[in-house]
């Protein structure tokens, strides 16, 4: 019997990355997934290459573009998740971005566009999603970042709202753990996706900072996180809630 046969997923940021390499797994694991994200296209390449898995395994694939920033669009994203399958079992918040600023010179729009996705994104999908999960006793899977641990220089905005990931989840953990919920986050270093690509850098930028938070064990590929993703979706996990789990290459040990 697959691990996750008749568990039903959801995942946020599916088009790419982490969020498609978990997609990926959990496909060949039996699982009925519900994959989101605000990139349609890339979002229909990672249901292409996870449908013959999915039908290998007895699993099934559904997915929704979905802006989780949008307070509408989450919502209905939750409610098109349980119209199509009856249920929710665990919610990935994968969904992010970030940008690097001077931050004396950061516009402060651009201080609230990374805010409304990566946090206000979260607590949308959350709160759209805990009453599912209180009814099948199911789990959160939040992904933070180590810059929500310790400083990312010129990353501020991703810094903060990752650092209030990882406290939105102990709050959650807390608060629902009487009913049976669970909710865990991962803070991921140096995995190579389109985020850790070379991107546009403020002027006069000081590398050896951003080196700080890179992993001693060279960068690693988003099948490292999916693996805890699923881990901590399963069943094995059933005693851990309220954890956040780097998965760094010991950059912050
Ligand atoms: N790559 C790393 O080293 C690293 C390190 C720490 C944390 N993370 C976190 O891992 C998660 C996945 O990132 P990744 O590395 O796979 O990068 P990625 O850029 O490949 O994936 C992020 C996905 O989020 C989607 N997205 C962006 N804005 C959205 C929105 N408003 N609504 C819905 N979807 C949206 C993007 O389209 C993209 O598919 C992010 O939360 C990121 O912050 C990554």
């Amino acid at each position: 019997m697959p691990r996750f046969s008749d568990q039903v997923l959801l995942i946020t940021g599916a088009a790419s990355g982490i969020g498609r390499a978990a997609t990926l797994k959990l496909a060949a694991e039996g699982a009925s997934l519900f994959v989101t994200d605000v990139v349609a296209e890339g979002l229909e390449e990672t249901v292409k290459a996870a449908s013959e898995a999915a039908a290998a395994s007895g699993g099934r694939i559904e997915s929704k573009v979905t802006d989780i920033s949008d307070e509408t669009q989450a919502n209905a994203s939750v409610a098109d998740c349980i119209e199509t399958y009856g249920k929710l079992d665990t919610l990935c918040n994968n969904a992010g971005i970030i940008a690097y600023f001077n931050t004396d010179e950061m516009a402060f729009a651009d201080w609230r566009k990374i805010l409304s996705v990566n946090l206000d994104g979260t607590f949308l999908m959350t709160r759209a999603a805990i009453p599912h999960l209180l009814e099948t006793k199911g789990a959160i899977v939040n992904i933070g970042s180590t810059a929500g641990l310790a400083g990312l220089a010129y990353g501020a905005a991703y810094s903060a709202s990752k650092g209030a990931i990882h406290a939105f989840t102990r709050a959650i953990a807390v608060e629902y753990a009487g009913r049976g919920l669970r909710a865990n986050s991962i803070a991921p270093a140096s995995i190579d996706t389109g985020m850790t690509r070379p991107t546009k850098m403020p002027d006069g930028a000081d590398f050896a900072l951003l080196n700080r938070l890179a992993s001693l064990h060279g960068p690693a590929g988003p099948d490292r996180v999916a693996d805890l993703i699923l881990f901590l979706a399963s069943e094995d996990a059933r005693h851990i809630s309220g954890e956040e789990i780097r998965i760094d290459g010991a950059a912050l040990a």
